[in-house]
C-alpha cells in the first residue's frame, strides 16, 4: 500500500469518527473530556489500518500523556511505514463553548517525511498561491509583505486581507494593519483553519501571520503544500525546558526559519473533520440516528482538495 485511495478513506475514517465521539460535548465546558473521546478514538482506528506508524506530533511526550503521544506506535503492521501528526480536537474551546470551527486533524506521510515539531510556539506566515513565492518572507517587514501582496494583486491596502489569532502577543502586528488600513480577519483560536483560508478565494485571505503552536504550523504546512501556497515557520524556544528539548530532538539552529519543503516532504494526505461548523466544513450533523460529517481531505500526489461527506450510523 502507498498514500493510496483506500488509505485516505480509513484516515477520513479516523477523523470522522473522532469528530463524532466529540460530538455529546459540544456546548459542555469540559475540555479535557472532549479531547479524551477523540483522542482514543483516533487511536483505536488508527490501530485498524493495516500500517506501521508512528506518532510524530501528538498529545505530548510519553511522560506527560498516555494516548498518541510523540514516538507511539500504530497500526497493525504491513509494508507501509508513515509517520503521523494528529490533533484530535483542534479548537478545545469552541467545542466547550459550542463555537465555531472545531475540527479533528490528521497529516499523514512516509516515513521520515513529516518534520517532527516540539510542542513549543511558532512564528508563521501562509501565503496564497496567487502571489509569487519570494514575494513574502517571515524575515520581511510586515509593510514589506503587504506591500508586496498588494503589488503582485494590483490591490489596495485597503483590499488585502490578513488574518491573525486575536491575542495581547500580537498587538504590534494588530496595530500595525490598523494604521495600514488593511482588512483583518482575527481569530480567537484554530490556527490551522486561519492559517487554511489562504488556499482558496472563497475565504477572502490573502496572508495568515503570527505566533501560534508549532504542532498546528506542522499540520496547517501538510495540507497548504497540497494547495501549493506558501508557509514558512520558526520556532520559539524562549525557556529552558523547551531548548533542552529541542536539542534533544536534534534541532541544532534554534533560530532556523523552516520552509515548507523542510517541513513536510514527499507524498501527503490531510484530513480535518468539522467537529462544530466553521469557514472550512460543516461540524457533525445527527439525523434519523445518522451522523453526518464533513471532512476536508487533500492528497498531494493526486492533487486532490476535496471536501468528502460521509453518513455512520449510531
Ligand atoms: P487547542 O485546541 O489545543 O486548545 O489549540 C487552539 C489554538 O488556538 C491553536 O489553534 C493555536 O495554535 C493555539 O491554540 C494558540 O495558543 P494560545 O491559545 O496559547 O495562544
Amino acid at each position: 500500500m502507498t498514500l493510496n485511495k483506500e488509505l485516505i478513506n480509513k484516515i477520513i475514517t479516523v477523523t470522522s469518527k473522532a469528530a463524532i465521539s466529540c460530538h455529546k460535548f459540544i456546548g459542555k465546558n469540559k475540555k479535557n473530556d472532549t479531547d479524551k473521546a477523540a483522542t482514543d478514538t483516533m487511536r483505536n482506528e488508527l490501530n485498524k489500518i493495516p500500517v506501521n506508524a508512528e506518532i510524530v506530533i501528538g498529545e505530548g511526550e510519553l511522560d506527560e500523556a498516555p494516548m498518541l503521544y510523540i514516538g507511539e506506535k500504530l497500526g497493525y503492521g504491513g509494508n507501509l511505514d508513515l509517520d503521523i501528526a494528529v490533533d484530535p480536537v483542534e479548537g478545545t474551546n469552541f467545542v466547550a463553548k459550542n463555537l465555531p470551527g472545531a475540527l479533528s486533524v490528521i497529516s499523514v506521510a512516509e516515513k521520515g517525511n513529516l518534520f517532527n515539531a516540539p510542542e513549543t510556539y511558532m512564528d508563521k506566515i501562509a501565503v496564497s498561491n496567487k502571489i509569487p513565492y519570494e514575494a513574502t518572507d517571515l524575515d520581511f517587514s510586515l509593510e514589506k509583505n503587504i506591500k508586496n501582496i498588494a503589488d503582485s494583486l494590483n490591490k489596495d491596502f485597503k483590499d488585502i486581507t490578513a488574518c491573525v489569532l486575536d491575542r495581547p502577543r500580537h498587538k504590534k502586528i494588530i496595530n500595525k494593519l490598523k494604521e495600514m488600513n488593511v482588512k483583518m480577519k482575527l481569530i480567537s483560536d484554530g490556527d490551522v483553519s486561519g492559517a487554511l483560508m489562504v488556499t482558496d478565494d472563497k475565504y477572502n485571505v490573502d496572508i495568515f501571520l503570527g505566533i501560534g503552536g508549532g504542532p498546528e504550523g506542522v499540520l496547517a504546512a501538510s495540507a497548504i503544500d497540497a494547495y501549493k501556497c506558501k508557509f514558512q515557520g520558526r520556532f520559539i524556544f524562549d525557556n529552558d525546558k523547551d531548548i533542552a528539548r529541542a536539542k534533544r530532538m536534534g534541532i541544532k539552529d534554534l533560530n532556523k526559519k523552516y520552509d515548507l519543503k523542510e517541513i513536510i516532504k514527499g507524498d501527503s494526505i490531510f484530513c480535518a473533520t468539522g467537529i462544530t461548523s466553521g469557514d472550512l466544513v460543516k461540524g457533525v450533523d445527527l439525523k434519523d440516528n445518522n451522523y453526518i460529517t464533513e471532512t476536508l481531505v487533500t492528497h498531494k500526489s493526486s492533487n486532490t482538495c476535496e471536501i468528502v461527506r460521509i453518513e455512520d450510523t449510531i
